[in-house]
Formats: structure tokens, sequence, C-alpha cells
């Protein structure tokens, strides 16, 4: 019995000391392959979604301000309105139109859904136009009425959240049941071209600092402001 439990710590040792620990090296090595997986489109959009959603908390507080009758600071919003038409419609709402939402109207799938999602995207893009519109070169107690400005983010904000939602839970998650493995794959590839031919090699993460810019602005980048008290 003796013997059979020295063996076994001679054989746990011989394990122990054969296989030393992760090297920084290889720590570095397997970093980098990460690194080198590609994105897969939708986790690609759910990201995208994620800068979308910072910005309509910056809405959110200019609107607050504007019905608190304070003056809103507009050249924070209108930053905030040129990212949104840059980076999610000139962009993210693109990519959905011309390769997520086709999929699905070929498939004859959720088109009810498609057909309000593409709507939506139309109706806003017009909010945008107009909400930099009148945050454009206004100045504390400028001429537009800020209570113009607080009906657009609010119209903007009630039908954003509701639908980059139901793409996150509805139709991204459906897509992969329609295309091939390899269709997947390429429209990864293709959306990683696109983000960096429109925004340089910062891509995706340049946007990520610019939305964290603006929240320190308005004091919105501390995570821990908005955890209840304990
Ligand atoms: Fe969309
Ligand atoms: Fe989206």
């Amino acid at each position: 019995m003796k013997k059979a439990i020295c063996v076994t710590i001679f054989f746990l040792a011989l394990v122990v000391f054969s296989f030393p620990g992760i090297t920084p090296a290889e720590e570095k090595s397997s970093d980098s392959k990460l690194a080198a997986i590609p994105i897969s489109p939708v986790e690609d959009l759910m990201r995208e979604h994620g800068v979308l959603r910072r910005i309509l908390l910056i809405y959110d507080q200019e609107l607050k301000d504007i019905e608190n009758h304070k003056t809103p600071q507009y050249e924070v919003l209108f930053r905030s309105a040129t990212m949104i038409r840059e980076f999610i419609e000139g962009y993210h709402e693109k990519l959905e139109e011309d390769h997520i939402f086709p999929v699905f109207e070929k498939a004859g799938k959720l088109t009810d859904l498609t057909k309000t999602l593409r709507q939506q995207h139309v109706a806003g893009r017009e909010l945008t136009q107009s909400i930099l519109r009148l945050s454009k070169d206004q100045r504390p107690g400028g001429q537009e009425d800020p209570k113009a400005l607080a009906g657009l983010l609010r119209a903007f904000i009630r039908m954003y959240r509701p639908h980059a939602a139901r793409e996150d839970t509805v139709l991204f998650p459906a897509l992969r049941g329609l295309i091939s493995e390899k269709e997947y794959e390429a429209m990864g590839d293709q959306f990683e071209d696109k983000e960096h031919e429109l925004f340089g090699e910062a891509g995706f993460e340049g946007k990520v600092k610019e939305v964290s810019e603006l929240e320190k602005e308005l004091n919105l980048y501390e995570l821990s402001q908005f955890t209840p008290p304990q």
C-alpha cells in the first residue's frame, strides 16, 4: 500500500515537472492566435449595436437636460449624431441592408420583420438628419426651440432600443440556419474589409474610443455610477 502511494507521488511529480506552466512567450503567441481568428458577422454586428447603445445613453442624457430646462451640449450631440450617420447608418445598416436582410428575403423567412427593420432605417436617417441640423452651431440661447430637438431624440431612442434588441434576439440568431458555414465566414471577411476600408486601421476600436471620449465630456463614462447604491 505504502509502495503504491510512493509510486503515485512519483508519477504525479513527473507530470508536474514535465509540463511547466505556460511561459509568457507562449501566452503571447496564443493571444496573437486569438487575434488572428476572424470575427463572425453576427459578433461584428452585435458589438456595433454596443456602440449604438452607448450613443443612445448620450441622447438620453441630453434629452433629460432639455426636459430639465438645461442647455444641451450641442457640440457633443452633433458629434454623436455624426457617429450615428457615419458608423451606424452609413456602415452597420448598409451591411444589414446589403448582406443580412436579402438572405431572409430570398428564403422568404422573417420578411415582415425585415420590412419593418428597413422602414426603421429610413425613419432613423430622417431623424438623424434633423438632429444634425438642430444641433449644429447652436449656442446657449440660440434661436432653435430645444423642445423640437428633444422630440427627435425621444423618437430616435424609442425606435432604436427595440430595433437593435429584435435584431440581436430574433434576426441574427436565425441567420446561421439560412447560409452555409463557408458563406458565413466569407460574410465575416467582407464586413471586416468594409470596416477597415471606411474607418482605417483603427476600425471598430477607433469608434469605441470616439464614443468613450463623448461619454467623458458628459460624465457618463464611469460605469460604476450606474450601480444602485448598496
Ligand atoms: Fe437595423
Ligand atoms: Fe442593427
